[in-house]
């Protein structure tokens, strides 16, 4: 599986975009504001921002607010890179593989706005923590 990207928790979007691109990054994105509606019913309530150095891509993740999916982890963990994305072509294949080497999903595969309502979905495992599965076609280039 190939990366696609490493989201990174920050406290404040504006402010980590212009620290990051002082740092020689430059933005890949607009500011995506992700509140759909996922299938629980529930939404991601996520800033979400994209940058570029060295081929590295950089995803930027703020919670709008106490309801965000990402509000508890960046209260215990604080700012920092937090999952590494992969793209794959078949999502529910994957998945089903993943899980059988004992990872357990923590959010379904849902749309998102972010990739162009590309699907995504996200995983956990011990020794390995969070990882994001995004579905890409074949002819998909970063
Ligand atoms: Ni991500």
């Amino acid at each position: 599986m190939k990366i696609d990207h490493i989201g990174y928790l920050c406290k404040n979007i504006q402010n980590s975009l212009e620290e990051f691109q002082n740092l020689g990054y430059q933005k890949q994105s607009e500011i995506y504001q992700d509140t759909l509606p996922l299938e629980d019913g529930q939404s991601r309530n996520v800033f979400i921002c994209f940058l570029e150095k060295d081929g590295y891509r950089i995803e930027l993740v703020t919670p709008i607010n106490k309801d965000s999916v990402v509000y508890d982890t960046l209260k215990k963990r604080g700012e920092g890179p937090y999952h590494i994305c992969y793209q794959v072509k078949n999502l529910e294949a994957e998945l089903e593989q993943m899980i059988e080497q004992g990872y357990f999903v923590i959010q379904e595969p849902n749309k998102a706005i972010a990739f162009q309502n590309s699907r995504v979905a996200f995983l956990f495992k011990m020794g390995v923590g969070i990882i994001e599965l995004v579905e890409r076609g074949f002819d998909y280039v970063i």
